[in-house]
């Protein structure tokens, strides 16, 4: 017990760590290229901050503790709440529009299973300033971009629009708490408990429907016909409408044949005020991989002006069994030559070596002792290196070091002062 790791929690042994930090590299490199700039905050911050806007699933949720003071402080369980602390309190001067995006631990105190973890990691981008349906195409088209550049294959989207259960909410007379149970089976498709709390509630026949409904809205745009067709309300009608225009800029996407129309999407924080939107591949099932939407109100909520925003967050754990699913080959970061001296005479020139290698971006290792061939070489076969550069008496008095091929099994002398345009040739292919 006292040398195990708290429950939910995981030690990234150097492979399972290379790869990782692979997929955030890749992440990073696709945020960049849409112009988005990282921003990083702190794990834990005030318990009254981070709540804000998030709503009880989350609360509950947070792992909260006091500091030495009596300050009631939580480890963040996600990091929409503190960009948008940040840009309501110390970059409104920026200007518009502000493309965030970050990569980071986030905590939840939830029952650990597989793809789902007490600590666990997110890459995440925050698009802030516009409410336009561009802006959320966009962020949409950046997740489908993000998670096929990660090397995921068969990513789909689920799109739907939390106005329309919003507005429904309203039309019925009841406030969002008392809808939360509605909005919990919903979002996670428990028709029978929907129907059970439906039964409870005395609201018009046509709104009930409307709520059962909700979870069989997939498919086409044209999903949404059913509800106008039920429903006579010119805020469901405004969210409908707002919808399809994402749906028609999405269309100007090469991914638009991944997304499908899902008004069963509501999600279980409480921020979102509009388009809302879920990844999944199939070897994952039901499990999302990342999911995000349109949050109007948030950074008002902070004392800041209103600023539009909308962003995602896609789960790294879930990216990663996802990749392992689908039996993904993760590069392998090789080290490429290994210097062996074979007597302390030469360990001053091996270090100049290994040092003129590694700084044109060759990764070298370098013995830590005189080693004899066979034992330098044993090495660097246990460490799949497929160079290795001899350096003993006979190399340094003619100026030349002996090479070997490792995979072909052969040796040739290559003069120490060619010796990276050598190896350029040989791994330039
Ligand atoms: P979320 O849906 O709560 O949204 O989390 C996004 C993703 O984080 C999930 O789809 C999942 O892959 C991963 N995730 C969540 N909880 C866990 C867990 N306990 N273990 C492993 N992975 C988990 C948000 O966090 C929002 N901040 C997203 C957002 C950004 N909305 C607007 N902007």
């Amino acid at each position: 017990m006292k040398y195990q790791t708290p429950r939910g929690t995981l030690d990234f042994l150097p492979d399972k760590c290379a790869e990782r930090v692979y997929i955030e590299e890749r992440f990073r490199y696709t945020f960049t290229r849409w112009g988005y700039a990282e921003i990083r905050t702190p794990t834990f911050e005030y318990f009254d901050a981070l709540k804000l806007g998030t709503g009880d699933e989350l609360i509950n949720s947070m792992f909260t503790f006091e500091d030495k003071g009596g300050r009631l402080l939580a480890l963040r369980p996600e990091n929409t709440n503190p960009v948008c602390r940040v840009v309501a309190t110390k970059m409104q001067h920026y200007s518009k529009p502000i493309k965030l995006f970050y990569i980071g631990s986030q905590f939840r105190y939830e029952e650990p299973q597989s793809g789902r973890q007490r600590e666990f990691f997110q890459a995440g981008v925050e698009l802030l300033g516009i409410n336009t349906p561009e802006t959320d195409a966009e962020v949409i088209a950046i997740l489908i971009e993000a998670l096929q550049n990660i090397g995921l294959k068969d990513v789909r989207i689920n799109l739907g629009h939390v106005g329309v259960f919003k507005s429904l909410v309203q039309e019925a007379g009841m406030n969002l708490s008392e809808a939360a149970e509605l909005r919990k089976n919903i979002d996670k498709g428990n028709i029978e408990a929907l129907e059970d709390e439906l039964n409870k509630l005395s609201i018009q026949n046509s709104l009930k429907e409307a709520f059962r409904l909700l979870p069989e809205l997939k498919g086409g745009i044209e999903v949404t016909d059913q509800l106008l067709e039920l429903i006579d309300s010119p805020d469901v009608d405004a969210a409908i409408e707002n919808l399809r225009a994402i749906a028609k800029v999405l269309d100007g996407y090469p991914y638009a044949g991944q997304i499908t129309i899902n008004l069963g999407i509501v999600r279980g924080i409480d921020y979102y005020t509009s388009s809302v939107f879920e990844a999944f591949v199939p070897e994952m099932g039901e499990s999302a991989l990342g999911g995000g939407g349109r949050y109007d109100n948030l950074i008002a909520e902070f004392g800041g002006q209103d600023v539009p925003a909308t962003g995602y967050a896609v789960g790294i754990d879930r990216c990663h069994l996802a990749l392992e699913k689908q039996n993904y080959e993760f590069p392998k970061p090789e080290i490429r030559i290994l210097v062996l001296y074979l007597t302390q005479e030469e360990r001053n020139i091996a270090i100049q070596t290994t040092i003129n290698l590694r700084r044109v971006g060759f990764p070298v290792l370098l013995t830590f002792e005189e080693k004899g061939i066979v034992a330098g070489l044993k090495l660097a076969d246990k460490q799949n290196v497929p160079f290795v550069i001899i350096i003993g008496e006979k190399e340094v008095k003619k100026s030349e070091a002996t090479v070997r091929d490792m995979t072909k099994g052969s040796q040739e002398s290559v003069s120490f002062k060619n010796l990276i345009e050598y190896f350029f040739s040989k791994m330039v292919k």
